[in-house]
């Protein structure tokens, strides 16, 4: 029997981690869905909630912010599965507000949970992957990385800080067999953009020439793509899924 391909999922729970973890199990990978430390019944339920609990899917308490953490535990994951096929780092957060207000707290938790854990999550992986001469890393970047979001100064550098991570990383991945994407989901329907105030919303939504939100099983799409067996010749991409609001 040939093993399963192991994918790691960071933010597992979120609105588009959850459907990628439904996506990748279903199309037939082991999936290790993290969620953040002193979580565990919370994950347990959310597996429960999703229909999720008796499928392919181990949870990992993982808070990607915290550099020596994911060392260990990453390490540990490694031992334990002997390798990782597919890293989705997804997991981010948002900390909105006008520059003019912005203080340096919501600056630097977006940048260390969205950008320096690109770095602490994916060298163990990326490594790895070199070793077994094989891999996908695909990074969940933002229409907002690419077109600057007023509110978002430090979200829309984190974001485009991903798709620069992308390429160069792909640069070194390509003569190891290692392809790194990003996908630029735009507006989803996810709790994260749901959040943001009616009116705003509203007004986001006219300026979306398909005049609608992503579904999350759109922005998973794009990713089950790159990870899957059509995927491999693609790297260094960043595929937009938004609606054309953004056209490069
Ligand atoms: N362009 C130009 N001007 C704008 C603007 C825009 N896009 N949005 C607001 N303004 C103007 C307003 O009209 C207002 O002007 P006046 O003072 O003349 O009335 C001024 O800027 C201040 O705006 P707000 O009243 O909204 O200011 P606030 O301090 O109450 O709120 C904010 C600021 C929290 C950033 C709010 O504007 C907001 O939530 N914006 C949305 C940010 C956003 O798109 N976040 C995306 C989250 S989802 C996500 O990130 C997922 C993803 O990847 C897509």
């Amino acid at each position: 029997m040939t093993q399963k391909k192991v994918a790691l999922v960071t933010g597992a729970a979120g609105g588009i981690g959850t459907e990628v973890c439904r996506q990748l199990v279903n199309n037939g990978f082991k999936v290790v869905a993290t969620h953040r430390p002193g979580k565990a019944e919370q994950a347990q339920a959310w597996l429960q909630e999703q229909n999720l609990a008796d499928k392919d899917i181990k949870l990992l308490a993982l808070d990607v912010a915290n550099h020596e953490g994911v060392s260990q535990a990453l390490g540990e994951l490694l031992k334990a599965e002997g390798r990782i096929d597919v890293l989705v780092n997804n997991a981010g957060i948002t900390r909105d507000s006008v520059f003019k207000k912005m203080s340096l707290e919501q600056w630097r938790e977006v940048m260390s949970t969205n950008l320096d854990s690109l770095f602490s999550v994916s060298q163990p992986v990326f490594n790895a992957m070199c070793e077994q001469g094989s891999g996908r890393i695909i990074n969940i970047s933002s229409v907002n990385g690419l077109k600057g979001q007023f509110g978002q100064v430090n979200y829309s550098a984190a974001k485009a800080g991903m798709i620069g991570f992308t390429k160069a990383l792909a640069a070194e991945g390509a003569r190891f067999g290692v392809c790194v994407n990003a996908v630029a989901p735009g507006y989803t329907a996810t709790p994260m953009v749901t959040a943001i105030r009616e009116d705003v919303l509203d007004s986001i939504k006219a300026t979306i020439p398909l005049k609608r939100l992503a579904t999350t099983e759109e922005v998973a799409g794009a990713v089950l793509y790159l990870a899957g067996e059509h995927g491999g010749y693609v790297t260094g991409e960043t595929l937009s899924v938004n609606g054309g609001l953004y056209m490069q």
